[in-house]
């Protein structure tokens, strides 16, 4: 792994990856872990509104209650809010592999007896205990510098310092709009190799019901422009500037984003892209926005929380976090930088399409074929390959 710094907070390796009893794991793990960092927990957790929650792997029971200074776990179910699953599913969770959110988004959490919020508030208690990390306070994800944005010639150390602290970044100008009229122009005959049905086509409708290509993944196959701008030396310098050791630019995904959609997602609600797992394998990845047209009130725009990447943050409504929310202006040619786990959402156009272009740049993998199955096991669940339940396993 690349130096220490709010960039690069990997904490796991696939390969490193160890199996563990169950029983052992609630009856001895937890409980030290629970001790060794009451001092992360305390602080933060008494805003959370715990309530009780019975964890039931398999035909076990244990239960988690907010005694008001500490946890209190005992073996057991109780009458509150329920989280069943099976072993394999608990076991991900521990490792973080997955999230709760990932199998509640997968359709494979009975929540009749669950209330999301608790489920999710406990997740960051339990990922305190577990990771070292404390559940947050306004401390945790406060800021140091009001936005700014960069020139391209700016001192990269500035740079760097503002997207360790803020999460993102905004650079004027990087591209010529010459530049992005041309990858403009490849939209429209990229498009014609996306097929209705295609998986890597992600496709939206407007009220009139018209279907539109608002996704096209692995762009660069069909722009010889695009295959260009990837490997030019302005993201290269980008990538130099975060000090860290990254794999080359990822598939470029093509945004469209026409004004009006009303089914399918064409602008992201807030997330992390590791709410759904693999946070501590592979955060935080920058993720670069080539922007081809502008972005502004009129085109809609990229929507950040400052600071949330260096947080267990899983909701812009968190309770006892009073989130700042920035809205990122851009023009033709000019990139953003922001961090896989830096909360974020596109606010969607209101009178006038916008277009962006995203890579990821990631860290190199110790282990890329232990890390390659672990991504597998998450894209099952995205993909929703997994279907049935709680003894559903691949
Ligand atoms: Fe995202």
């Amino acid at each position: 792994m690349s130096e220490s710094n709010s960039i690069d907070c990997r904490s796991r390796t696939d390969a490193d990856q160890m199996p563990f009893e169950i029983d052992a794991f609630f009856g001895d793990e937890l409980l030290s872990r629970l001790d060794e960092h009451q001092s992360l927990i305390a602080p933060g957790a008494p805003a959370l509104g715990l309530a009780e929650l019975s964890i039931e792997v398999a035909d076990d029971a244990w239960t988690l209650r907010w005694d008001g200074d500490r946890v209190h776990l005992a073996s057991g179910r109780s009458a509150g809010n329920r989280f069943r699953l099976d072993a394999q599913d608990w076991t991900d969770i521990v490792h973080d592999q997955i999230t709760p959110m990932a199998l509640i988004t997968a359709g494979l959490v009975d929540m009749s007896q669950l209330g999301m919020d608790q489920l999710m508030n406990w997740w960051v208690v339990l990922r305190a205990a577990l990771d070292g990390r404390p559940v947050p306070t306004n401390a945790d994800i406060a800021v140091k510098a009001a936005h700014r944005s960069f020139e391209p010639d700016d001192d990269p150390s500035d740079m760097r310092g503002f997207l360790e602290d803020a999460g993102y970044l905004h650079i004027r100008g990087v591209f010529t709009p010459e530049e992005m009229s041309v990858i403009e122009a490849d939209y429209a005959t990229a498009a014609e190799n996306f097929a209705e049905g295609d998986f890597l086509g992600i496709r939206a409708a407007t009220a009139d019901g018209e279907r539109h290509l608002v996704r096209m993944i692995a762009f660069e196959r069909f722009s010889a422009a695009m295959r260009e701008l990837k490997a030019d030396p302005r993201i290269a310098q980008i990538a130099a500037m975060t000090g860290c050791d990254l794999v080359p630019p990822s598939p470029t995904v093509a945004l469209d984003k026409p004004v009006g959609i009303v089914n399918g997602i064409a602008d992201t609600p807030w997330h992390k892209d590791c709410s759904l797992g693999r946070h501590s394998y592979q955060c935080c990845s920058p993720v670069v926005g080539f922007y081809v047209t502008d972005a502004d009130a009129d085109h809609g725009h990229l929507r950040v929380a400052p600071g949330t990447h260096r947080a267990l943050v899983w909701s812009p409504d968190q309770r006892g976090l009073d989130l700042e929310t920035r809205d990122l202006a851009a023009r033709a040619g000019d990139i953003s930088v922001h961090l896989s786990c830096t909360l974020h959402m596109a606010v969607p156009p209101t009178t006038t399409p916008r277009k962006v272009v995203y890579t990821r740049l990631d860290h190199i993998d110790p282990d890329p074929e232990a890390a390659q199955a672990g991504r597998a096991r998450l894209n099952a669940l995205r993909a929703g390959a997994r279907v049935g339940g709680l003894s559903a396993k691949d």
